[in-house]
């Protein structure tokens, strides 16, 4: 996998130059889209990618909505209408979700073709685009089914954040403070610093420092059997309360604002289990309060975020296994929580 990161030069037009190059001789390209991606992002990638201007589109629903095994066969049927052979690469031009998607769909389709994710949203450029996980949703729980299909190329290019509200922009803001915590503890201040004095900026430098300790994480266990578990800090709760609150019908929470919320439990966690100086929930709850509102009727019903913890894909014999931090860079995986202490914690951040 290459990652094109951010640097005095087009981030795309480095890109163009790698798909002029052998290893994509005779490739035919597909670009993923949403009406999103379509009409804002879409014109800013043709215009400064030559090679893609022959390329054919898929389009589909906007968000979580498209991670669906029928629209995955869909396109499948798609590429194999079009007579998509396996040197066919599909372009996924948008955020977690198309990347989820269109990796999922490059996995299976001919048993594995490449594809290259260029992320639109900050999420996409922080977390979901890098690593090679793929999924789709499973009788409305998140990446129940999926593939580690690692892409040819990730190409970050903040030109795609000009696009973006400010809510979206938190989203992986939250994602970027969970990779500081783990692995960079004066971004992770500096990011802090930012946000508490209203002014934020996603520097390049932030950019490629998160996507740097990402990719380093993901290299020493590309499957998620050990060490890639840090970067679930935070997600045991976070899927939880993202997939109950739109389950019930209230005011649905975007995944990087769940998963700001879900930081809280894992600090609060960390302090009691752990001890995790308190001076550290205490800041990161006051950054996080800039960002997103807790929303108190969802952490209340502990039974019903429970019953989404317990299908969490790191639990182990039965257990509910929580990444907790011991200190600021210093993330434990595996740690057995049990429900009354999950329960308590829940009610006492409300
Ligand atoms: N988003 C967590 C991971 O890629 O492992």
């Amino acid at each position: 996998m290459k990652t094109i990161l951010p640097s005095r030069s087009s981030s795309l037009s480095r890109l163009n130059r790698m798909l002029a190059g052998k290893t994509f001789d005779n490739a035919r390209f597909f670009i993923l889209v949403d009406e999103n991606t379509y009409n804002h992002c879409l014109p800013h990638l043709i215009a400064r990618v030559s090679r893609l201007h022959e390329a054919e589109f898929m389009e589909v629903p906007v968000g979580e909505e498209c991670k669906d095994i029928a629209i995955a066969t869909q396109l499948w049927q798609t590429l194999l209408e079009s007579n998509a052979d396996r040197n066919t690469v599909i372009v996924n031009l948008g955020g977690g979700c198309i990347s989820d998607l269109g990796g999922f769909v490059a996995a299976g389709y001919k048993r594995g073709i490449r594809h290259i994710n260029i992320p639109t949203t900050l999420i996409g450029m922080a977390d979901a685009a890098l690593g090679g996980k793929t999924a789709l949703n499973l009788a409305g729980s998140k990446n129940q089914i999926g593939f580690f299909h690692q892409p040819a190329i990730v190409c970050i290019d903040p030109l795609f954040l000009n696009t973006l509200p400010d809510e979206e922009m938190f989203n992986g803001v939250f994602e970027m403070l969970k990779t500081f915590m783990i692995g960079d503890r004066e971004r992770y201040g500096q990011l802090c610093d930012m946000i508490l004095s209203g002014t934020l900026d996603i520097t390049a430098d932030l950019l490629t420092a998160c996507a740097e300790i990402k990719s380093a994480v993901v290299k020493q266990d590309p499957h998620d059997t050990g060490i890639r578990r840090i970067l679930n800090l935070g997600h045991t709760f976070g899927h939880a309360i993202e997939a109950y609150s739109h389950h019930k019908g209230q005011s649905p929470l975007a995944h990087g604002q769940a998963v700001g919320i879900g930081l809280i439990v894992a600090l609060y966690l960390s302090v009691r289990k752990l001890g995790l100086d308190p001076a550290i929930l205490d800041r990161y709850r006051t950054v996080a309060a800039k960002l997103v509102t807790l929303p108190h009727y969802n952490l209340r019903d502990t039974e019903g975020l429970l019953t989404y913890m317990r299908q969490d894909k790191k639990n182990q014999g039965g257990d509910i296994c929580c990444v907790l931090l011991q200190n600021l860079t210093a993330p434990v995986i595996d740690l057995p929580v049990p429900e009354n202490e999950i329960r308590d914690a829940l009610l006492k951040i409300c």
